[in-house]
């Protein structure tokens, strides 16, 4: 099984059962970089603020989709597990590949490097996210790969592409749809894109902490704090309304740089619209955690294991795979 490293939004890389994790420090609470630099010596003519404020932090100087796909994705983790996972369910490698919601089609890009005999159709709204993926994604990866990637600007409901034989919907960008109406004709629209054999998957989160009103942070690559806030949630409807923010070692903030307006959808209503969408078999599968009975902290192994029966957590992270 793979590693999958806990590299998603809102996951700790350990799961708390009963534990209590320290309240996260608000972004603003840090000093600014003025207080950190005030013992240096004045220069010589000019006020030091007039030279600090010349110079762009390292919040203005960075960027947002770059931290994202270093902060959130793992791409090779999952195609890795899904890979297995449609290998031992139909006998065989798929080769053409849907990423819906694909964003900068990071996922994509590492699909079509990864066997030469791969497709990928990255599917989303966003123009600029596109033009983004394609200059610093499918670009870089050379022109036999980049042939092999097409992007399509539209909605992930529209039913015109070819067939694929799995869809891939990660970071739970499915939540964009608030109502079952909206979401039903989303997995009828993935359900209609699938070849005869065809998967489709999705990434949930949920817990006792994924209904709150929260904030956590992490430290990320390149010395960068990743901080997964939840502003709102409404326990009548489920609408959370979350942002993603970067500190960095300036001190400087990277503030709400990302913000998802979403409902938040249980495992039972999941699994209720997938079969109404005609799937006829849907899984979920969860880390397999190490650790005691009675233990306060559980350690996620990155080893993901269909189940049937769980006892919920503070935070977990599950893959969802229907079947067509
Ligand atoms: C969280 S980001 C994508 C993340 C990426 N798939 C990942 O794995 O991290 C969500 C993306 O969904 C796109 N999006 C939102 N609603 C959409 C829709 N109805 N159809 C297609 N794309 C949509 C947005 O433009 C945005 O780029």
């Amino acid at each position: 099984m793979p590693k999958k490293p806990a590299k998603k939004p809102g996951i700790p890389p350990v799961t708390t059962v009963a534990g209590k994790k320290a309240a996260a420090k608000k972004a603003a609470s840090k000093p600014p970089l003025a207080a950190k630099t005030a013992k240096k010596p004045p220069a010589a003519k000019k006020p030091p603020t007039a030279k600090k404020a010349a110079r762009p932090t390292l919040a203005q100087r960075a960027d947002k989709h770059t931290l994202y796909q270093t902060s959130v994705q793992s791409p090779a983790v999952d195609i890795e597990f899904f890979e297995a996972e449609f290998a031992k369910m139909r006998g065989r490698k798929p080769l053409r590949m849907r990423e819906d919601f694909c964003g900068t089609a990071l996922l994509s890009t590492v699909w079509c490097k990864s066997d030469p005999q791969r497709t990928a159709l990255g599917v989303d709204l966003d123009a600029a996210t596109l033009a983004w993926g394609r200059a610093h994604n499918l670009e870089p990866a050379g022109p036999e790969v980049a042939r092999r990637v097409k992007l399509a600007q539209a909605d992930v409901r529209e039913t015109r592409f070819a067939k694929v034989d799995l869809t891939l919907a990660m970071n739970f960008s499915y939540c964009v749809f608030h109502t079952r109406e909206a979401l039903a004709a989303y997995f009828a629209a993935a359900y209609q894109g699938l070849v005869r054999d065809g998967v489709f998957a999705l990434e949930v989160y949920g817990g006792t902490e994924s209904m709150s009103v929260m904030s956590e942070e992490r430290p990320v690559r390149g010395n960068v704090t990743y901080i997964w806030e939840q502003e709102k949630f409404n326990t009548i409807d489920h609408h959370t309304l979350c942002h993603i923010s970067w500190r960095f070692k300036d001190d400087s903030v990277l503030e709400r740089a990302f913000t998802y307006d979403w409902r938040l959808w249980t495992l039972p209503e999941l699994r209720e619209l997938l079969l109404a969408a005609g799937f006829r078999d849907i899984k979920f599968y969860f880390e397999r955690v190490d650790g005691d009975e009675g233990d306060e902290f559980l350690t996620g192994t990155g080893e993901f294991i269909a189940r049937t029966e769980i006892d919920n957590q503070e935070a977990w992270l599950a893959y969802v795979i229907a079947l067509k």
